[in-house]
């Protein structure tokens, strides 16, 4: 499975970034079951608490419009002054809302500028879920 253009629409995505705050832009791109893709960035606010994620974004934004199942997320983070893109982990809180709609095997797909990606399942990176 080539994911590499759900990695462009991560980088895509990201370009989004309302993060003033951390000044860490974060993109992501959701597959879901049907073929579609919702794609998300991080968006800060004031009272820093009150941030959501790149992939929360895209969650919501799926879940919202009707969508239940999904394949894979990419997923791609960095400094908006870096030179390089590096791969960007999910939070505890993203690995919980992954827990919630999707099943053991769905896909984390992280990369950075280049190519190259890593890709890891949930179960992999949330192995003791609450549920
Ligand atoms: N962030 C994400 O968007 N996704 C993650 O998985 C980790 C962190 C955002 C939240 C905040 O706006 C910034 O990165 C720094 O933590």
């Amino acid at each position: 499975m080539d994911y590499g253009y759900l990695m462009d629409e991560a980088r895509r995505a990201r370009k989004a970034a309302y993060a003033p705050y951390s000044g860490f832009q974060v993109g992501a791109a959701l597959l879901c079951s049907d073929g579609s893709i919702f794609t998300g960035c991080n968006v800060e606010n004031a009272s820093y608490g009150a941030a959501n994620c790149a992939e929360r974004t895209a969650f919501f934004k799926a879940v919202s419009e009707g969508k239940r199942s999904f394949r894979a997320i990419a997923v791609v983070g960095g400094r908006e002054d870096a030179e390089h893109l590096d791969p960007c982990p999910p939070c505890g809180i993203c690995r919980q809302v992954m827990q919630e709609f999707c099943g053991e095997d769905f896909v984390i797909v992280l990369g950075n500028d280049s190519v190259d990606y890593e890709l890891h399942t949930l179960r992999e990176i949330f192995p003791l879920p609450f549920q």
